[in-house]
């Protein structure tokens, strides 16, 4: 009778659920991490002082940014690193896969190709049009949702994989985003970033601009993503076996230096807005110091019509905790 008793009385002796407690703990924690983050990344600008626009306005001018101009031209020209970067992650067919700040799919599209369950998530609804008639020009079945890197509409631990290629490291509040990965991955979930490197080609360019156009104040600059050290600061309440690594990537473009400066300022919509925002002086003074930088790292042998710049970013790859 004694021994009949024991598995009964053995459940009632572990009546709550220890790893459900643990994760319950670790989450408590990302979510405090993340608001204490989110308070110091944006300190000015969320608390509505005088010197400068509220988070709100932040982001509402952000989201105008990046609908502005014409993603879709400027993503053909990386869609092959893009491409490259997903088969380095060879995603097993099956597995759910969420792209966050996809644009017109650059990602998403190849990692549908490949068999994965494929949710492309991004602020601007123009490029998620784009997006969506790729996936059906290519037979694919992908879901485009609007929505926002730092309050995604998913429920916790949605999906086996989470990729972003720079995308994510654009939205304003690094911490936000850093949990929103942890939330809604599942646990042993892999995380996937590319971030634009502070110093490779990308970082200079963003700087000009920042030289010119000073973002608002208190605001982490984007490429700090691709930043080592600060990545792995970010993750670390949340991730295991986070790896580093900078990948390089052409920019190639069949015009001469100031012509990928109009090609920019064209089509890719910070550019344009930052350019929108100055004098007739002030946009002549941002395009001179744009120009020089591509012509600085120019290795095209006719750098008349052809412009050749190698850029770098990092690839980041770490496993939910
Ligand atoms: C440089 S594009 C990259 C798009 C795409 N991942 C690619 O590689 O072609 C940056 C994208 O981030 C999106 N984005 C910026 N901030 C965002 C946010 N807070 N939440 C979601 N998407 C965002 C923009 O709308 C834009 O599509």
């Amino acid at each position: 009778m004694g021994a009949r008793s024991r598995p009964a009385s053995r459940g009632r002796l572990f009546p709550l659920d220890v790893k459900g407690v643990c994760r319950a703990l670790l989450d408590a924690c990302l979510v405090r991490q993340a608001h204490e983050r989110s308070e110091m990344s944006t300190s000015a600008s969320t608390s509505g002082t005088p010197s400068g626009p509220s988070i709100e306005q932040v982001k509402a001018s952000m989201r105008s940014a990046w609908m502005a101009g014409d993603f879709g031209v400027v993503a053909r020209t990386i869609s092959k690193p893009a491409e490259e970067f997903v088969a380095r992650l060879a995603v097993p067919a099956g597995r759910r896969v969420l792209d966050i700040a996809c644009g017109t799919g650059n990602t998403a599209i190849p990692l549908a190709r490949g068999g994965a369950v494929v949710t492309g998530v991004d602020i601007a609804p123009n490029l998620l049009v784009q997006a969506r008639e790729r996936a059906l020009a290519e037979g694919l079945s992908v879901t485009f949702d609007e929505g926002d890197a730092e309050q995604l509409p998913y429920a916790d631990e949605s999906f086996d994989v989470v990729t972003t290629m720079f995308g994510a490291m654009f939205a304003p509040r690094p911490g936000l985003v850093a949990a929103e990965f942890a939330r809604v991955l599942k646990p042993g979930g892999r995380l996937a970033m590319a971030n634009w490197n502070p110093a490779g080609f990308s970082g200079k360019m963003f700087q000009v601009m920042g030289r010119h156009v000073p973002p608002p104040p208190g605001l982490a600059p984007p490429v700090l993503w691709g930043d080592e050290t600060t990545v792995r600061d970010r993750l670390a309440a949340g991730f295991t076996d986070i790896e580093a690594e900078l990948i390089s990537i052409d920019f190639d473009l069949p015009m001469s230096p100031a012509g990928a400066v109009d090609f920019f300022r064209r089509y890719f919509g910070p550019t344009q807005v930052a350019f929108s925002r100055l004098d007739e002086a002030g946009q002549a003074a941002l395009a001179a110091d744009l120009e020089a930088l591509w012509a600085s790292g120019n290795a095209a042998s006719d750098p008349t019509s052809h412009t050749l710049v190698c850029n770098h970013y990092l690839q980041v790859t770490a496993l939910r905790l």
